[in-house]
């Protein structure tokens, strides 16, 4: 059994205790499941085989640098939205020619890294990026592949921090505006536009509107092909979602099926951008219970782990089930409770008026599903040391990144 399961009344992954490890490691920390991860890329990959494509992890949801390296080992490309995820992506073993550069804003610092790497594709987000990418390029006395983010103008039905596709949000240039924009970058003698690209946003469960922004993307293809534009990528993104309970999962093989008839027969390698379907369900937080404390009528499960350590329910309401470690206690309680980190602010809870196991102080308990913008989300809030990475692989765990202490947080302001 691979992932995170029951053993004995004991909460595992990939057969190893996960009290075994807090015992270790201390609490909270970040475990991640090696084979969870390979297995979902895998079917990604398998999925989309009809097809000439490329799977570009998203490294923002997880940038360690062993989780990267797995998935480099495992034929991924990467899909990078800063300098430094660039160059973590380089360090981990992606080839340049398999990695593609997005984000809103670039420096050009940035720029000039992308250029000098060769990489697959700079996704640009606007007409100004590609004169600044066609200078840069023409400094170094090369030819930039260049793809266009366009904005098809669709709601993804998530929440609003992080859809993307509608016009009223900052990404990409009009879908419309892109065979103008095609044309001038004609002109521009250190770029080849050789790709276009769309991302409408994050934990998407209905297939519909990746579907329908695949086939507008198609559209714009042909009609740019028509024009006499070689482009040899159309990027998909990524944005598809972890089901919660009660919801109804999206699975790689039902997104593959809703846009693969889009794209296929189209002469281009088609990418796509999955970061948190792949890593999310691979990683959890395991977080030892301070305190449980009654007040005004509700219980309070306070634990270790804060909104530093896993900001998406405070960011925008994300809802991880959290279970306990080790079930020692017959028979279960179950209570009403809210689940809250120790930060000072209200906005640090994990879990508002829900069911669960009732804890006692000292208890492990473990967030699940938070193994994308879990830890690369984390802070030094509060002051706080971010907490341990652990890799479960083959049957035992090492920690790949250690737990931050004092020292690590004051060596910015004292060197
Ligand atoms: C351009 C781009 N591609 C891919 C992703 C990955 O999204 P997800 O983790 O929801 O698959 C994001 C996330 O914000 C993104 O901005």
């Amino acid at each position: 059994m691979i992932g995170f399961s029951r053993d004995n009344g004991e909460l595992t992954c990939d057969g190893v205790p996960l009290s075994a490890i807090a015992r270790k490691v201390g609490t909270p920390a970040y475990v991640y499941s090696a084979a969870l991860i390979e297995e979902s890329f895998r079917r990604f990959d398998a999925a989309f085989a009809p097809v000439a494509h490329l799977v570009c992890y998203a490294a923002k949801a997880n940038s360690n640098g062993t989780l990267l390296a797995k998935l480099a080992g495992l034929g991924a490309g990467a899909d990078v939205v800063s300098g430094g995820e660039l160059r973590a992506s380089l360090e981990s073993g992606f080839s340049s020619d398999r990695i593609v550069f997005s984000g809103v804003g670039k420096t050009v610092a940035e720029i000039r890294s992308a250029v000098e790497s060769g990489l697959l594709a700079i996704n640009a987000e606007s007409e100004r990026e590609i004169e600044k990418i066609e200078a840069e390029a023409a400094r170094q006395g090369k030819t930039a592949r260049v793809a266009l983010r366009v904005n098809p103008d669709i709601d993804a039905r998530s929440h609003p921090y992080i859809s993307t596709g509608r016009k009223h949000n900052k990404f990409g240039v009009a879908i419309d505006l892109a065979p103008a924009i095609f044309r001038k970058a004609r002109g521009f003698p250190h770029v080849r536009m050789t790709g276009i690209q769309a991302h409408i946003g994050s934990q998407i469960l209905d297939p519909q509107p990746l579907a329908d922004a695949a086939r507008d993307l198609a559209r714009l293809a042909r009609d740019l092909a028509a024009e006499g534009h070689e482009l040899s990528t159309l990027d998909v993104g990524g944005g598809i979602g972890l089901a919660g309970p009660g919801e109804k999962p999206l699975t790689p093989e039902t997104y593959a099926a809703a846009v693969l008839p889009h794209v296929a027969g189209l002469p281009m390698t088609v990418l796509v951008e999955p970061g948190r379907a792949i890593v999310g369900p691979a990683g959890a937080l395991v977080t030892e219970v301070l305190d449980v404390k009654k007040s005004s009528g509700k219980l309070f499960v306070v634990t270790d782990a804060g909104m530093n350590d896993l900001l998406r329910p405070a960011l925008y309401g994300a809802i991880h089930s959290i279970e306990s470690v080790t079930e020692n206690r017959m028979p279960v309680e179950r209570v009403m409770a809210d689940v809250v980190g120790p930060i000072c602010e209200s906005s640090d809870f994990f879990l508002r008026d829900s069911s669960i196991d009732r804890p006692l102080e000292g208890d492990l308990m473990a967030i699940r599903d938070v193994g994308a913008y879990g830890f690369s989300m984390s802070s030094n809030y509060n002051f706080r040391g971010r907490p341990p990475e652990v890799w479960v692989e083959k049957g035992s765990f090492r920690v790949i990144r250690r737990r931050e202490h004092f020292d690590d947080l004051v060596r910015a302001e004292r060197e």
